[in-house]
C-alpha cells in the first residue's frame, strides 16, 4: 500500500500524450484515469493481447488483466477460470473429458477450468467473444487470439509504453482467491513473483492490484509496494468473509467506518457504479450517495466499473432505444459520474472514456 495523499497518487499515475487517438488530440494528464476493462473489450474478444493493445492505442492509461492459474501454476488472463464461454475449448474433442462441474465460491459451475489445463494446453485454444448477441462484430475476431499470460501482458505494456511514449500501466485482479488457495494454486505468490521479476514491485510503478476479497489484499499489502484496490459489489459479501463465517457484507465495507478499515490495507476502492448512484427497479438513476466523498475523506481513491456504451448496460435515463446492443448516451453517464469526483473508470470502450474525460 502506498502511504501518500490522493493528489499525489493521481499525479503519479496520470498519462501524457496520446499518439494515435482519432477522437482526442490531447491526453488530459489530470483528472480520472481510464482503465481498459479486460482490454478494449467492446471491440475485441476480452482478455486478449489484441484487446489490451487496442485499449492502449485508444488512450487507456491502464490495461486490466483478470488473473486465474493454470494446472502448472502460470497466471493467465481470463475473467473466469471456466473457459467454455470465452474460448473454443468445447470444439476440441481431445479435451472433452475435462468438462466438469465444480463449486466456485459456493456456486455450481459446469465447463472447462483453467486449473485443469497446462499452459501449453491452454495455448492451443483460441479466444471468442463472450457476449455475441450484444457485440456481434467482435465475433469477426473469434478464433484468432491466444489466452495471454500475465507475463505477456506485461511485455505488451512495456512495448507499447516505448512506442506510444507514455507509460501503459497494468491493473491485475486476483480472481477467486479463496478457491485457488483451497486447491493449492494460490494466485498471490505468483503475482508477487511476477511483479518482482519485472521490476514492478515499487511505489513508482504504474500498477494497481485489485480483488473482490479482503484477506488476500491484506496479505498482498504486506508484500507489495504498489497500490491496493478493494473491489466492492452492490450486493453480497467478499467470499473469504463467507468462507470464514464473517457476517460482514460489501455494504459494510463502504460505510464511513468500513472505509476507514479498508484504508488500513488499501489505497483505493473499486466500486460498481450502483454504489455511487443507485438505480431504481426500472433502471433509472436515483440520488447519488456520499460514498465518493466518504472514501476521499479517509484517503482512498475511487475507481468505478463498468462503463459501456450499449443500452443494455446504461441506466434507463441514457438509453437510446429498446435495442440492447445499440449505443445509448454514454457521454451523459460519464459526465454524471465524473461530477461525483471519481478518480478513474473501468471502460469497455476506452476511446469513449478518453473523449468524455478530455471534454469534461
Ligand atoms: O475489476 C473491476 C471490474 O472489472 C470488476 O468486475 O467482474 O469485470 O472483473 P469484473
Ligand atoms: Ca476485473
Amino acid at each position: 500500500m502506498l502511504r501518500r495523499g490522493l493528489a499525489a497518487v493521481v499525479l503519479v499515475f496520470a498519462g501524457a500524450v496520446v499518439a494515435s487517438l482519432p477522437s482526442a488530440s490531447a491526453h488530459d494528464d489530470k483528472g480520472p484515469i481510464v482503465i481498459g476493462h479486460r482490454g478494449a473489450s467492446a471491440y475485441r474478444p476480452e482478455h486478449t493481447l489484441a484487446a489490451y493493445e487496442l485499449a492502449a492505442r485508444m488512450g487507456a492509461d491502464f490495461i486490466e488483466p483478470d488473473l486465474v492459474p493454470t494446472k502448472d501454476g502460470k497466471l493467465v488472463a481470463r475473467h473466469e477460470n471456466e473457459i467454455g464461454g470465452t474460448t473454443n475449448v468445447a470444439d476440441k474433442t481431445q479435451f472433452a473429458d475435462r468438462k466438469k462441474t465444480k463449486t466456485i465460491d459456493g456456486v455450481a459451475v459446469t465447463g472447462w477450468f483453467t486449473e485443469d489445463f497446462t499452459l501449453a494446453e491452454l495455448k492451443t485454444l483460441r479466444a471468442k467473444e463472450r457476449i455475441p448477441a450484444i457485440r456481434p462484430r467482435n465475433t469477426l475476431y473469434d478464433g484468432r487470439f491466444e489466452i495471454p499470460t500475465l507475463q505477456e501482458v506485461i511485455d505488451l505494456s512495456k512495448r507499447l509504453s516505448r512506442e506510444l511514449h507514455r507509460e501503459i500501466g497494468i491493473y491485475p485482479e486476483t480472481k477467486h482467491p479463496t478457491y485457488f488457495q483451497s486447491i493449492g494454486l494460490a494466485l498471490e505468490p505468483k503475482l508477487v513473483d511476477t511483479l518482482n521479476r519485472n521490476g514492478l514491485n515499487r511505489s513508482s510503478a504504474k500498477v494497481f492490484v485489485q480483488s473482490f476479497e479482503v484477506a488476500n489484499l491484506k496479505e498482498l499489502n504486506r508484500s507489495l509496494r504498489v497500490p491496493i484496490v478493494q473491489l466492492v459489489n452492490a450486493s453480497g459479501a467478499p467470499y473469504d468473509f463467507i468462507a470464514a463465517g464473517d457476517k460482514r457484507t460489501y455494504a459494510d465495507l463502504v460505510t464511513p467506518a468500513g472505509l476507514r478499515e479498508v484504508r488500513s490495507y488499501a489505497d483505493g476502492v473499486g466500486l460498481t457504479k450502483d454504489i455511487i448512484i443507485p438505480r431504481d427497479a426500472g433502471g433509472f438513476l436515483k440520488a447519488p450517495t456520499t460514498v465518493v466523498k466518504d472514501a476521499h475523506k479517509v484517503g482512498l481513491i475511487v475507481h468505478s466499473w463498468t462503463f459501456r456504451n450499449e443500452n443494455s448496460f446504461l441506466p434507463a435515463d441514457f438509453r437510446s432505444s429498446t435495442d440492447p446492443a445499440a449505443y445509448g448516451r454514454a457521454f451523459e453517464e460519464y459526465d454524471l459520474f465524473f461530477k461525483q469526483g471519481i478518480d478513474g473508470v473501468f471502460a469497455d470502450n476506452p476511446d469513449t472514456a478518453v473523449e468524455a474525460k478530455v471534454k469534461r
